[in-house]
């Protein structure tokens, strides 16, 4: 569905963004539909990764409290306007 969106909105020329708080604090924005490593790597935070096809955890993320697995997920929208992203801690790592 938010995939069909970004596709929608690049289409059109019009690309949405929404306003992400980085681990740490950074603030910056991101466009919605976008995959999150390199939304991350442009805000200059590496997310720690290893399988790169969703199935080992190593690289999840919260995003506005909800975990999600950056490597295979995308920006969604928010209707607070804002993402605020934390990396996730797995004690077995
Ligand atoms: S890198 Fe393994 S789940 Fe994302």
């Amino acid at each position: 569905m938010m995939g069909q969106d970004w596709a929608a909105a690049t289409a059109m020329g019009s690309k949405a963004t929404i306003e992400v708080i980085w681990p740490g604090g950074a603030t910056g924005s991101a466009e919605v539909g976008q995959d999150w490593l390199p939304a991350a790597a442009a805000a200059g935070l590496a997310i720690p990764t290893g399988c790169l096809t969703g199935s080992c955890g190593a690289c999840e993320i919260e995003v506005n409290g909800r975990v999600v697995r950056a490597c295979i997920a995308t920006v969604p929208r928010a209707r607070s306007g804002r993402l605020q992203v934390e990396l996730a801690s797995d004690p077995h790592w």
